[in-house]
């Protein structure tokens, strides 16, 4: 079976066909004009995905060596995301399913990233923990099986991406500051400075780095109010990254021995954090955590993880006539109760 995947829900246009879970082309464009103003901004991205979606998708196509005609269903991202940018993909979706008569599953982005560990034909056993780690997310999943997963915590205010790169703009760094600071920190001392681990010792798996933003926050005004000295930058790099890459390991930690859960798949733009890939590989392999971090280009927003779900959920209801329909709405919220612990 050949899917074709499309995902818009943020600022990467991105494409991919994906054949019995293996990838076939995975064409990811990501819009680094943002770059320039700090942050995405939404009436700019899904105009950029309106200019350049259809070529993504021949292009995805093309790399595929297929043709519309041999692909056997269309998987779409339709939720949680940016409004204007989830209604360019989607409707992109719905006009092809319409044209070329193929079924259409639409897919939430979330769930893509949690079962992105089976990308690359890669098998993770049930039960497994994901955490989810981007700009825009920070949340740990408890998963049995592919249709029964569990929100078990989240964070309560900045997503741990977000704390990268508000942090990195307090320090003067560009946009997006994660992989920045990743690179400064390399020559720095993790344990110069003490930032808070918000949340570190909770009963819960919840998550909250806006404490550790304000921290950074006081602590530049009071022990550098006339600007950061070149040599301090990498030690207060260090010392953040460290601080957000314990908290992120320990609740991993914590949610895979309450659920006797020895598998942890990690995805999200933040899992392409050096430290945080090291340290966890180390840590999980000592005790015997079977642990799966794909490679960068299925970490990131991309559409072949939208299409390996699809891929699933067409096999397994066969063309029923809910994958025809095409009056879905996008919705860019998403509320997910979560699993009492
Ligand atoms: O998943 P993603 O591409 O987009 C969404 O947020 O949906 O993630 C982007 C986030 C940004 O906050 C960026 O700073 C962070 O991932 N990021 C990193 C690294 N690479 C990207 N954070 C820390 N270290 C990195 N190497
Ligand atoms: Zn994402």
């Amino acid at each position: 079976m050949k899917i074709l995947g499309i995902e818009t829900s943020c600022d990467e246009t991105s494409a991919a066909v994906i054949e019995n879970g293996l990838t076939l082309s995975n064409v990811i464009s990501s819009q680094t004009i943002h770059n320039y103003f700090g942050g995405v901004v939404p009436e700019i991205a899904s105009r950029i995905h309106i200019q350049i979606i259809s070529k993504v998708v021949k292009n995805a196509l093309n790399q595929a060596g297929s043709k519309m005609s041999e692909i056997d269903g269309i998987a779409v991202t339709y939720q949680p995301g940016l409004i204007g940018s989830l209604v360019v993909g989607s409707n992109f979706a719905k006009g092809l399913s319409l044209r070329f008569g193929k079924p259409i599953i639409p897919i939430d982005h979330i769930e893509g990233h949690i079962y992105s560990g089976f990308l690359e034909g890669q098998n993770v056993e049930f039960p497994f923990i994901t955490l989810v780690v981007s700009g825009g997310h920070t949340s740990l999943f408890i998963v049995k099986s592919f249709n029964d997963y569990q929100v078990i915590g989240s964070t309560r205010d900045d997503a741990a991406g977000e704390a990268f790169d508000k942090i990195g703009k307090l320090l003067g760094l560009g946009y997006p500051a994660g992989p920045i600071i990743d690179k400064l920190s390399k020559n720095g001392d993790p344990k110069k400075y003490n930032f808070p681990r918000g949340l570190l010792l909770s009963d819960d798996f919840d998550f909250s780095f806006s404490g550790l933003k304000t921290s950074v926050r006081y602590f530049i005004q009071q022990k550098f109010p006339n600007g950061i000295p070149e040599e301090e930058l990498s030690n207060i790099c260090a010392s953040v990254q460290e601080a957000i890459v314990e908290v992120l390991i320990s609740k991993c930690k914590k949610a895979i021995y309450h659920y006797n859960a020895p598998n942890l798949v990690i995805a999200g733009g933040v899992s392409a954090n050096s430290r945080l890939r090291n340290l966890a590989f180390q840590i999980f392999n000592e005790v015997g955590v079977k642990i799966v971090i794909p490679k960068i280009q299925y970490c990131m927003d991309n559409a072949a993880m939208i299409a390996l779900l699809g891929e699933l959920k067409l096999k397994e209801k066969g063309n029923s006539k809910d994958f025809f329909k095409l009056d879905f709405k996008t919705n860019p919220t998403l509320k997910r109760s979560k699993a009492k612990v």
